[in-house]
């Protein structure tokens, strides 16, 4: 279990690296399923998301070798996983269905869990491998889908991440053409292309509403690294713009956060694009609003972090969250610490301004838990977060130490009691 101890934190400076994306690097190691020879991921960060997908990859046949900050992942033959526990627990593990499916045939994959942020259905995903002929049989909470994949034009009825990247894999073996509309244009998505066409897949149009992908008799290994992760990027902006002080969260790639960085420039902090990363300064004190959409939409994933923005500003921010149905959660835990937020219908209203005081929180998922961290440092006094499912852990890589780098007071403390 994960406790740790918040103090107040008037300013934070210097400098801080961000590691690579998370939610590109997931579905990357998936990829390797898709070849027998290695593919091998740079600089992957060290959360146990990943290490469970690692687990998973191993469970489908894989040999999974972690080296420094390197992965290889070589699937000389794929299989369904056997083992359920880490499929349920992770939210990422569909997406080894399309490649284990592309690959061998067949394939039987648990239903995933994840954060508690939604019901988070796979309908799109399963549509989608119909479409390209898989036959399905749902056996106990399992999808049991078999046969060979033909290209086919698809619609995604939602631009949903894990079922463009589901889709994009398993077309890159299937035979002929496929034009995935609606398409996902996040940068992870992006991402997953160009790794795939270093492999010898034949994509285009990833980025855009419509991605096309020729299918191949076979991919080959490469060596890939991933881009820096926009969320955690944000998400130390965030706590700078909360507090006095400048801070350089050194690789941040712009580019992938235009829409957080416009909206912490309406709060009245200072923003400056350099060559090494994103320089922030000041502090936010102006209310704003925001609604979260696809990309290039404000991302869901900096909601809660930006509630937190919102608790810094004089007057009230409107914050509607229009992807995840259940995604307020930390609104409760922050409400410990004297925070002023009403929400009805998917959107928060927040009374920014008013002083917060330490107070116990309990983490809920992965970036309300962030956030909660982030209220501490604004809060009178000590607070405390408790992660009992780590939550944290699972999502950045080392947070509490690089928040400490630019001046927090944070402390992981072990024995207190649950
Ligand atoms: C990815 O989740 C990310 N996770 C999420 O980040 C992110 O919040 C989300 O995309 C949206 O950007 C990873 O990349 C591992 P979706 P994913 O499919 O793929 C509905 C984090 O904190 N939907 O784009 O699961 C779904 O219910 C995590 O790092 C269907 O209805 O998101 C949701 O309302 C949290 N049917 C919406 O689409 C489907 O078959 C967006 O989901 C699939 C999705």
């Amino acid at each position: 279990m994960a406790t740790y101890l918040i103090r107040h934190t008037p300013r934070l400076s210097g400098e801080v690296e961000v590691s690579t994306a998370k939610n590109a690097v997931l579905p990357i190691l998936a990829a390797g399923l898709l070849t027998e020879d290695p593919l091998i991921i740079k600089d992957v960060p060290r959360i146990t998301d990943v290490d469970m997908l690692l687990q998973i990859l191993r469970d489908c046949g894989a040999e999974v070798v972690r080296s420094g900050s390197d992965v290889s992942v070589c699937a000389l033959q794929t299989q369904s996983p056997n083992h359920e526990e880490n499929i349920r627990k992770l939210r990422a593990s569909i997406l080894i269905l399309g490649p284990i499916l592309a690959r061998s045939g067949s394939a039987c994959v648990g239903l995933p869990g994840g954060c508690a942020i939604g019901q988070r259905p796979i309908d799109l995903h399963v549509k989608g491998l119909q479409a390209l002929g898989a036959q399905v049989h749902p056996i106990g909470g399992k999808m049991q889908l078999s046969g060979r994949l033909t290209g086919t034009r698809i619609y995604l009825d939602l631009p949903s991440v894990g079922a463009t990247e589901n889709l994009m894999m398993a077309a890159t073996l299937a035979e002929g053409k496929t034009t995935l509309e609606n398409a996902a244009k996040e940068p992870e998505i992006v991402d997953l292309a160009n790794c795939l066409n270093q492999m010898g897949a034949k994509i285009t149009g990833a980025g855009t509403g419509t991605v096309t992908i020729i299918g191949v008799e076979r991919l080959h290994g490469t060596v890939y690294h991933p881009i820096p992760d926009r969320v955690e990027a944000g998400t130390l902006l965030c706590a700078a713009a909360i507090t006095e002080g400048s801070i350089l969260v050194r690789g941040a790639c712009a580019e992938h956060l235009r829409s957080l960085l416009f909206k912490l420039t309406e709060t009245g902090v200072g923003i400056k694009e350099t060559q090494v990363g994103i320089r922030i300064t000041g502090s936010a004190v102006s209310p704003f609003e925001l609604r979260t959409l696809a990309y290039p939409g404000f991302p869901t994933d900096m909601q809660a972090p930006m509630t937190v923005v919102a608790l810094k500003c004089h007057g009230t921010s409107m914050l509607h969250e229009t992807v995840f149905e259940n995604r307020f959660m930390h609104v409760g835990e922050l409400a410990r610490l004297g925070a002023h937020i009403r929400v009805e219908n998917n959107v928060a209203l927040v009374e920014g301004g008013h002083v917060l005081r330490g107070g116990v929180m309990r983490s809920t998922d992965l970036r309300a838990g962030a956030s909660m961290m982030l209220a501490g440092m604004i809060a009178q006094g000590e607070s405390i977060l408790q992660d009992p499912a780590g939550h944290i852990e699972r999502g950045y890589q080392n947070l509490p130490e690089k928040l400490r780098l630019i001046g927090a007071d944070i402390e992981r403390i072990e024995d207190y009691p649950s």
